[in-house]
């Protein structure tokens, strides 16, 4: 067996959940999830219930994290149409600011042009904006970032003509990253074999040619995240299924199997898993903080015995090569030998916590 040893990794597209969701994940079960997939740093969603557009609702989930996370964690605030001032004072304790431009799970979708304007005017710029922003959204998006001067990170790309806008817009020298998620990159619309509900995600699962021009541009992807978005199984099973994938587990296997496969190296894995995301969002550095991974082993995912609260993955039974051994978080063993045995508790704000 071959081990090697890789930074600790870090997501920064995770929904938590917690607090009004606590049913469908919470920080306890999402980051003993991260742990066992890799990542000893996961970047929070706002668009929660409540949602973390105001300083009360960010003070209930950092409450929240402090006494359950097993991992490090940072807070995206989220914006709405009047909310620029506050979340722009709220900045420091934030990891940046996400933009919903398109419609998906819950209700932080911004209608107007203006609000994109003044939020990209008004948050510190040294502090990122994301967005979820497809198709003509994307366009908006860049163009208003750049014109604003300030950089823009760019969500969940997942179609050809999306990649290839930012690729351009890259070599033209606009401020801007993204991020790919492995459903993006590992399933189609036709070969995904999930039942109805289950497939159900936003951006949704694009076609053989969206998942080829994904490959194809890997220069232009900064990140890999992975989307977590649990819902639990009865959810996706009813007439309204929720959108939304877990994820936090399966992510580092399906990029292993890549590399095994030849279509990656382990750079490239380190660069979009770890380096790129702690560049971009100022993650501080974590001491003696690293993970053990057994690059080759043969094994498949059982959601059934995973850590995230969903109980299910897209995954599921597929043949995986590499896995995590073990993660280490500040001199301390935190997963070891399929377990965690880190604390809650154990993780920390990456901003501090406090004003
Ligand atoms: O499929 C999705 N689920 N896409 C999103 O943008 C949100 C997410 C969620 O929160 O469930
Ligand atoms: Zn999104
Ligand atoms: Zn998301």
């Amino acid at each position: 067996m071959t081990t090697l040893r890789l930074p600790g990794l870090a997501d920064p597209h995770v929904h938590v959940r917690g607090l009004g969701q606590r049913h469908k994940e919470d920080f306890a079960s999402c980051t003993r999830a991260a742990l066992a997939g890799g990542f000893t740093t996961i970047l929070a969603m706002p668009n929660t219930k409540p949602a973390i557009v105001a300083e009360p609702a960010l003070r209930e989930y950092q409450a929240e994290a402090r006494v359950e996370a097993h991992c490090d964690y940072g807070f995206h605030l989220g914006a709405t149409e009047d909310n620029a001032g506050e979340v722009a004072r709220l900045a420091p304790l934030s990891t940046g600011l996400k933009l919903y431009l398109d419609p998906t799970f819950g209700d932080l979708k911004l209608q107007k042009l203006t609000a994109l304007v003044e939020h990209a005017a008004t948050f510190p710029k040294h502090v990122p904006i994301l967005a979820h922003a497809e198709e003509h959204s994307l366009a908006s998006a860049m163009l208003v970032a750049h014109l604003a001067g300030r950089p823009i990170h760019i969500c969940h790309v997942s179609r050809k003509v999306e990649i290839e806008l930012v690729a351009r817009a890259k070599d033209k020298g606009f401020d801007v990253t993204c991020e790919v998620c492995p459903h993006h990159l590992f399933l189609d619309e036709h070969g995904h074999g999930l039942p109805a509900g289950f497939c159900e995600v936003r951006p949704v699962i694009g076609t053989k040619e969206d998942v080829r021009a994904l490959w194809q541009n890997l220069d232009a992807i900064d990140c890999f995240a992975t989307d977590h978005a649990p819902h639990t199984r009865a959810e996706k099973s009813s007439d309204k299924p929720p959108p939304g994938f877990p994820g936090l587990e399966t992510a580092l296997p399906l990029f292993l199997t890549a590399v095994h496969e030849g279509k990656l190296t382990i750079a490239d894995v380190e660069a979009r898993m770890a380096l790129n995301v702690r560049r971009i969002f100022s993650l501080p550095v974590q001491d003696d903080t690293y993970i053990e991974i057994d690059p080759d082993e043969a094994h498949v995912f059982e959601a059934a015995r995973g850590e995230s609260r969903a109980g299910w993955n897209p995954f599921e039974g597929v043949p995986l090569r590499g896995r995590v051994l073990r993660v280490v978080l500040r001199g301390k063993e935190a997963y070891a030998g399929g377990r965690i045995v880190g604390a809650p508790g154990d993780g920390r704000d990456v901003r501090g916590g406090t004003p």
